[in-house]
Parts: structure tokens; C-alpha cells; sequence
């Protein structure tokens, strides 16, 4: 097959969800149909219910057995499908954040009784950060919920998104029929607790078909015919352009549990997701049509065993074809590295892999190269953009707690912030370092993996801060004041970049007002 054709059946895309809405359920039925996986229950749900520490090793021991986890390959209708696997839990929202930054296309799950939620809001800012198209799925029909017309509202006005309903629910809850399919014109009759088999699907090209009330009750038929008639008037035609440039987002109706409507939104999902995309980087746009390799490293994954200090580093690979055994220049490093047990996966196992092309990610055996961000080329130099870091939430400032191992803990410090376990700042002022992360479980995971990984063993100190702004300014006079006005609050992150440390959300403003030339950002790139 050639390279054109190795790229035009892939597509690669992520589930996001807030906990709970139905992200791991609906990932097992896409795997079910795929038949990547022969029994429901097969997917670990990666979630953290007791949100401790040792409830979060326990996953990870369990992760770092079978990092398959985190990228599962199916087969559909002569498509490679790749789905991206996010953690559910917030405190783990950066790593999400980044896993968007290596996927096509995006499937939002949304529970039809909660509605939009608030990781759900943070994680569709970051697709839209990068207009990365997105489907919906309201999830849940089989129970009582929102109205779906008052659920597309607060979708369109909570995510910013524009709808264009492809299914609409023929009931819900107690009295939930199916759902009549817009886009392929046909009825899905609702069996609880059926098989995907088993549905019956009832072709009905014309809603005034006599065949609607036999199946659903006239009164039902009558509602049917009245949303649809008035959801075609308000929303949208679906428009597969705009819907590729992130401008529209179809939305489908159904209950990942009972796999019901599941298929339907698998088939279109086939028929309209983006194969892979052109990628920017710092020096041009890379087409996944180009003969030379290119990829970046969009996550690691440690093996928390600590008899192996391996790491993985997953590589979304962006143009050409990546070979076993090839030397590829890692840019940062400036040196040729060649891999020679490069690894897919596939749902369940993971297995050494010849090749790859754009859209895949394959996973390399890293002893501490790699970090987030690294870009591996056949030889250009080129620097992938939009992996950003995410202004960090909680702060404290860490020191070293045995004096004989201040170099381990250098030492770890670097790896855990390479990885993106949470970011690492120092205070011009005084050299104090100072760890910011997304959720507060972060801390004691680092605490936890310095003293088992690297025997190294660190505390905490308080300290009160509200954000970390990556500043920016082109006027070099007005720059220089906020530096030597704004000293004591400034600090240096890992590359070297300048950070403003906002003590509250009002001194962030002053700040903002008081140097309006010098530019607060919240991601590291914008
Ligand atoms: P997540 O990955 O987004 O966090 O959600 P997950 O799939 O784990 O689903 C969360 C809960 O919602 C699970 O119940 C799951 O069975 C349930 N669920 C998923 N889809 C549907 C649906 O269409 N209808 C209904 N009624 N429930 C659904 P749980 O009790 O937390 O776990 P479990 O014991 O059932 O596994």
C-alpha cells in the first residue's frame, strides 16, 4: 500500500468526557465493534474513585503492565482507528490536554442528565484552542434527563459550539423508543439491555410515513415529526467542511451501556472524521503526504517498576513512514537515535511494529532522552507547535529533605517534569523551586515516585499563589520596568521562560492594568 493510502484509512481521535458521563463504556462498544476486544468488561476504566495515593499507584502498577491502555487500534470497514485514551480524573487534566494535541478529531461524551459539565467545558476549550473537529454524544437516554433542545442550547452557549443534531431521541427515560437517525434516514428502535444485533432499524425516508406510529405510538410519531420538522428549521444543514474545520459539530443521541445509537455514530464518525491532518511547526507546515518522517512526543509513560527505569514515550507520527531500526534525528538533542523495538498497540496487547504512518502512534523504549515536546525527523530541524503547558492551579514550593541526596532529587525532579507529571518553576529572586500542578493528587504522586523511583525524598512548604502567566512583551523599555517592579514575583519555568506568579486573581489584574504592554498568557504557547 502506498503512503497515500496508508494515510487515507487512519484516523485518529480522542474521548473526552467529565467523569463519569460515559467515556470508558462508550470506548469499550467502539473496541466491541472493531473486535479489537471479545468481551464487555475488557477495559479498565482508568479512573480514580478514592483519589489517594495509593489508590492511583494501584493504576498506575497496573498501566505500567499494560501502557496499551493508553492508545487502542481497531480495524472498521478497512480503517485503522486509533482512539487516544485520556485520564479521567482532573487532576490529570494537563496530560489530557496534551493527548488533544496529537488527535485528529475529538468525540465528546455528555450525560443527558447532567448536561455539560466543567472538565467537559476545560477540555473543549482546548479543542478549540486548535479547531479540532468534534462529535457529540448525549449519553444516557435510557434514563431520565435534560430536554434535548434546552441540552443543545447549553452546548452551543457552554462549549461554544455550533450543533447540527444527526439523531434525535424518540423519548427518553421511562418512555425511550430510539432514536430517529436525520443522517441516514432511518428509525432505531430501543430494546433495553439488547444487543447492538438485535436492534431493529426501521427505514423511513419520509417522517409522515404511517410506519412511525406503528412503531413508536401515534403520539410519539406526532412529537418526532414536530422536533424534527422544528430542529432542521433551527439548526444547521451538516457540512462536512465546516465540521473538518471545528465550525460544526454533529451531535447523536443514544446509551453507551446498552450500545445503543453506538453504531450510528461509529459509522458516520467513519464516514466524515478527518484522515491525519497537517501538522505546524516553528519553521513550516508539514504535510502527512511527505516522504520524510516526522513526529513529536505528545506524552511518557514511566514504568513505576523500579527494577526498570524505562520509560515510554509516545510518538505521534505526523508525515512519511517511521521504520524499526532507522536512525532519526532527535532535534532537541541535535544526535541520531534509532529504536529497535519501536511498539504498537492494539486495544489489549502491544507488539513490536516494522513501520508506521501518519496518524499512528508508536511507543519508544525512552531511558530518559525524551521529553514532552521533542520532535524526531528524518533530518530537518523543525519544532512542532501547540504543546503547550497549562497554567498550574496549586502551587508549593518543594525542598530536599535528605541533605545526602540532593542530586537524586535534582535528578527526579527533571524526569517526573520532563514527563509532565507538573511543572517546575524558580524564583529569580532567591532560587527557590517551586512545583505547580493541576490537581493537588499530583503532589503526593511525586512525593510517592522521588522515594521510589530515584531514593530521593523531598517536603512541602505552603506557599500562596493563585496562577503562574507566561509573559511576553515586545517593548523592550516597558518590559524592563515590569521586570525590576515585578522582581519579587517572577520566576523562570523549565525552558528557561519568564513567569509571573499571580498571588490572587486581583494582583494578576493589577499587574495586567498596571503594564499593558507586556502580554499574560496562560498556556506557554498561544
Ligand atoms: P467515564 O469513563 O466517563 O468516567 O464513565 P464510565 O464509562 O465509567 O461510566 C460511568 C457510569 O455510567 C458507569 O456506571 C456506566 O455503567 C454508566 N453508564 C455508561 N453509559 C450509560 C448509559 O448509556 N446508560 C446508563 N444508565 N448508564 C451508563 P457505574 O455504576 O459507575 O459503573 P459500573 O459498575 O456500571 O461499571
Amino acid at each position: 500500500m502506498s503512503l497515500k493510502e496508508e494515510i487515507a484509512r487512519r484516523k485518529t481521535f480522542g474521548i473526552i468526557s467529565h467523569p463519569d458521563a460515559g467515556k470508558t463504556t462508550l470506548t469499550e462498544k467502539l473496541l466491541l465493534f472493531g473486535g479489537a476486544i471479545q468481551t464487555a468488561g475488557a477495559v479498565k476504566s482508568n479512573k480514580i474513585k478514592k483519589t489517594t495515593v495509593s489508590d492511583f499507584m494501584e493504576i498506575e502498577k497496573q498501566r505500567g503492565i499494560s501502557v496499551a491502555t493508553s492508545v487502542m487500534a481497531f480495524e472498521y470497514r478497512d480503517l485503522k482507528i486509533n482512539i487516544l485514551d485520556t485520564p479521567g480524573h482532573q487532576d490529570f487534566a494537563e496530560d489530557t490536554y496534551r493527548t488533544l494535541t496529537a488527535v485528529d478529531s475529538a468525540i465528546v461524551v455528555i450525560d443527558v442528565a447532567k448536561g455539560v459539565e466543567t472538565q467537559t467545558e476545560k477540555l473543549v476549550n482546548v479543542c478549540r484552542m486548535r479547531s479540532t473537529p468534534i462529535i457529540v454524544f448525549i449519553n444516557k437516554l435510557d434514563r431520565e434527563g435534560k430536554d434535548a433542545i434546552d441540552l443543545l442550547d447549553e452546548v452551543e452557549q457552554k462549549l461554544g459550539l455550533r450543533v447540527c443534531p444527526m439523531s434525535w431521541p424518540v423519548g427518553m427515560g421511562g418512555t425511550f423508543k430510539g432514536v430517529y437517525s436525520m443522517y441516514e434516514k432511518k428509525l432505531v428502535l430501543f430494546r433495553p439491555h439488547g444487543k447492538q444485533e438485535e436492534e431493529e432499524i426501521i427505514e423511513i425516508k419520509d417522517l409522515a410515513d404511517p410506519l412511525l406510529d406503528k412503531h413508536v405510538g401515534e403520539r410519539a410519531a406526532n412529537t418526532l415529526r414536530e422536533e424534527v420538522e422544528m430542529v432542521q428549521g433551527v439548526y444547521p444543514a451538516f457540512n462536512q467542511a465546516a465540521y473538518q474545520h471545528g465550525e460544526l459539530s454533529p451531535v447523536f443521541f443514544g446509551s453507551a451501556v446498552n450500545n445503543f445509537g453506538v453504531r450510528e455514530m461509529l459509522d458516520c464518525f467513519v464516514d466524515i472524521a478527518p484522515t491525519p491532518l497537517p501538522r505546524e511547526t516553528e519553521e513550516r507546515t508539514i504535510q502527512p503526504e511527505e516522504e520524510k518522517f516526522s513526529g513529536f512526543v505528545f506524552k511518557i509513560h514511566a514504568n513505576i517498576d523500579p527494577r526498570h527505569r524505562d520509560r515510554i514515550a509516545f510518538l505521534r507520527i505526523c508525515s512519511g513512514t517511521f521504520e524499526r531500526n532507522t536512525n532519526y534525528l532527535h532535534v532537541r538533542q541535535g544526535r541520531q537515535m534509532r529504536f529497535a523495538n519501536p511498539t504498537s498497540f492494539m486495544a489489549s496487547k502491544k507488539e513490536v511494529i516494522d513501520d508506521a504512518y501518519p496518524g499512528d502512534v508508536v511507543g519508544l523504549y525512552d531511558s530518559g532522552n525524551f521529553k514532552i515536546g521533542d520532535t524526531l525527523t528524518d533530518g530537518e530541524v523543525l519544532h512542532f507547535k501547540g504543546i503547550p503547558h497549562f497554567s498550574p492551579e496549586q502551587f508549593r514550593y518543594v525542598e530536599n529533605a535528605d541533605p545526602l541526596k540532593s542530586k537524586q532529587l535534582a535528578k527526579g525532579l527533571d524526569q517526573l517534569m520532563d514527563e509532565g507529571v507538573a511543572q517546575l518553576f524558580t524564583k529569580e529572586i532567591n532560587g527557590r523551586k517551586i512545583i505547580g500542578t493541576v490537581g493537588a493528587l499530583q503532589f503526593e504522586v511525586i512525593q510517592y515516585r522521588l522515594q521510589h523511583e530515584y531514593g530521593a525524598s523531598c517536603t512541602y512548604e505552603p506557599v500562596n499563589l493563585h496562577k503562574a502567566c507566561w509573559v511576553k512583551c515586545s517593548d523592550d523599555k516597558a518590559f524592563q520596568e515590569f521586570r525590576s517592579r515585578r522582581n519579587k514575583d517572577l520566576a523562570k519555568d523549565k525552558d528557561g521562560q519568564l513567569v509571573y506568579l499571580a498571588e490572587s486573581a486581583w494582583a494578576l489584574r493589577m499587574a495586567q492594568e498596571a503594564h499593558p504592554a507586556v502580554e499574560f498568557r496562560f498556556t506557554s504557547e498561544e
